[in-house]
């Protein structure tokens, strides 16, 4: 179970950094500030998820490992594109806590199990932003007042935690 517990720790530490990098991407683009902030704020999220995991690790008497990490995905082609990436990987990160999840009901390890219902949680929500922000960019098409509403409006649909 530890070692599953470090390894969903890069997988946090790597959502915090792609993050980073779509934040960087949009902050060079002109009039992306709505964008940008999103995945600022995002990133240090992600960087929580991996700190509670970190602690929860320790607290139990294992040892987090913490990782290098890969380069990220640092340029796209639009932003459509970058929200896709988002997508695929929210969707990565669900089915490895689904797999965690499964992990402690078979080694019966049932505060992990009951640590692990917090994150459960949180994927439903990110899943359901991420689906949300790609289907409005997909009404949205190339239509640029329709990109600066977007824009505009995104950090209303961030999730809360
Ligand atoms: Fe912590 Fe968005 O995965």
């Amino acid at each position: 179970m530890q070692k599953a517990l470090n390894d969903q720790v890069l997988m946090e530490a790597e959502s915090s950094q792609a993050y980073l990098a779509m934040a960087v991407w949009a902050d060079v683009q002109p009039g992306l500030e709505g964008i940008t902030k999103f995945f600022y704020q995002q990133s240090d999220e992600e960087r929580g998820h991996m700190l509670k995991l970190v602690q929860f690790i320790n607290e139990r008497g294992g040892k987090a490992d913490i990782p290098a990490l890969p380069k990220p995905m640092k340029n796209f082609k639009t932003v459509k594109n970058m929200f896709d990436q988002f997508l695929k990987h929210e969707l990565k990160v669900s089915s490895s806590i689904n797999s965690l999840v499964s992990l402690s009901l078979s080694e019966k390890d049932y505060a992990t199990h009951n640590f692990l219902q917090w994150y459960v949680n949180e994927q439903m929500e990110e899943e359901s932003v991420a689906r949300t922000l790609n289907d409005k960019l997909e009404l949205i098409g190339d239509d640029k007042s329709g990109l600066y509403l977007f824009d505009r409006d995104i950090l209303n649909y961030r999730s809360k935690s």
